[in-house]
């Protein structure tokens, strides 16, 4: 499951129980939660912004995050993802190294920087 919080374009930020309930789906149907949070840092109004890694207890959390929006560089392209798993289910199933295996296809940002 996906989920762009805060979101692009109309600026929603999920609430902590939103988020649970989001973990939980996943949990039940068995699959893990990419959550981009590139805005992360650009959240407007009174709702703060909770990351989804939070809750990787309950199921697996990959974060993606990218300096091109908190850093006002948006040419650059050049990001990170953190997986947020303390129970090991994306080692155990092999997603770690499939990741790792992509990033040694190509790591560098588009633009030299
Ligand atoms: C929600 C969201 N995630 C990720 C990106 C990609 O960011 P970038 O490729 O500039 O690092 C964008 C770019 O507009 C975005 O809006």
């Amino acid at each position: 499951m996906a989920i762009i919080n805060p979101g692009n374009p109309c600026g929603n930020v999920y609430t902590e129980q939103h988020l649970k309930k989001v973990a939980e789906m996943a949990r039940k149907l068995g699959i893990l939660v990419i959550s981009d949070e590139v805005y992360a840092h650009l959240t407007f109004g009174s709702k703060p912004f909770v990351p989804m890694g939070i809750f990787g207890s309950i199921a697996p959390v990959i974060t993606l995050g990218s300096i091109s929006k908190r850093w006002i560089v948006p040419g650059c392209r050049l990001g990170w993802l953190v997986t947020n798993d303390p129970n090991g289910i994306l080692k155990e199933h092999g997603v770690i190294d499939s990741i790792a295996g992509y990033l040694n296809i190509s790591s560098d940002p588009a633009t030299f920087t």
